[in-house]
């Protein structure tokens, strides 16, 4: 297993720890549901293996797939557009980041997607139009078919989209996944890993 800068590997840490003891004590609604180490793994191999600059995440909650994806486009000196609506977990989020020494190649929006997607580097005002290399579905079920819609122009050709719990939550999924894999111009494979990953790779 690639080990990553210990800044990094001790903010990953961090999250992991803070993910446990909330499984262990929290209720529903003060989880973290981060992925597991593997899929957090797996998710940095595909960003380096497509050489990936620009990644939209759809649901950050305390950094941990956020920091697997930054320290992917670091060395392409590119940048993880993640959005959270809870202000708790953005917060901690932040936290994790400054503290992986990766915050230069992260953008966190605390608000709602899809309406608050960013179309445009918050920095330097460039427009994301065809730039996006991954979009990561990881919000609320119901609202993957919603924020790859409004996504989608964003996308570049070859672009990777990879969406989480497609076989933990096969209902509230099952529209958004029907759109991918009715369109003959998409491939796509679920793989069985953590709540399971359904990738696809745009036309
Ligand atoms: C499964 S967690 C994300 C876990 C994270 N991707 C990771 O693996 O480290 C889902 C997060 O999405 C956030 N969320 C849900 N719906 C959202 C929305 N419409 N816009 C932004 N964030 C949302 C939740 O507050 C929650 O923190």
């Amino acid at each position: 297993m690639q080990k990553f800068d210990p800044k990094i590997e001790k903010a990953l840490e961090k999250c992991r720890e803070l993910d446990a003891a909330a499984r262990l004590h929290g209720k529903k609604d003060e989880q973290f549901w981060i992925v597991s180490d593997e899929v957090g793994r797996l998710l940095n191999a595909k960003a380096k293996e497509i050489k990936a600059r620009y990644i939209l995440e759809i649901g950050t909650s305390i950094g941990y797939s956020t920091m697997f994806f930054a320290e992917a486009v670091a060395p392409e000196k590119g940048k993880v557009y993640t959005i959270e609506s809870n202000r708790e977990r953005a917060t901690i989020a932040r936290e994790h980041i400054e503290a992986s020494g990766l915050a230069p190649y992260i953008h966190l929006t605390r608000n709602h997607a899809p309406e608050h997607i960013p179309f445009q580097d918050p920095d330097t005002g460039n427009s994301l139009e065809g730039k996006i290399d991954i979009l990561f579905l990881d919000c609320i079920k119901m609202y993957y078919l919603r924020c790859f819609e409004a996504a989608e122009p964003l996308l570049r050709p070859g672009s990777l989209v990879i969406a989480d719990n497609i076989l933990s939550h096969p209902e509230p999924l099952a529209d958004f996944v029907k759109k991918i894999q009715s369109d003959p111009s998409i491939e796509s494979e679920i793989i069985d890993i953590g709540t399971g990953l359904l990738i696809a790779k745009m036309p």
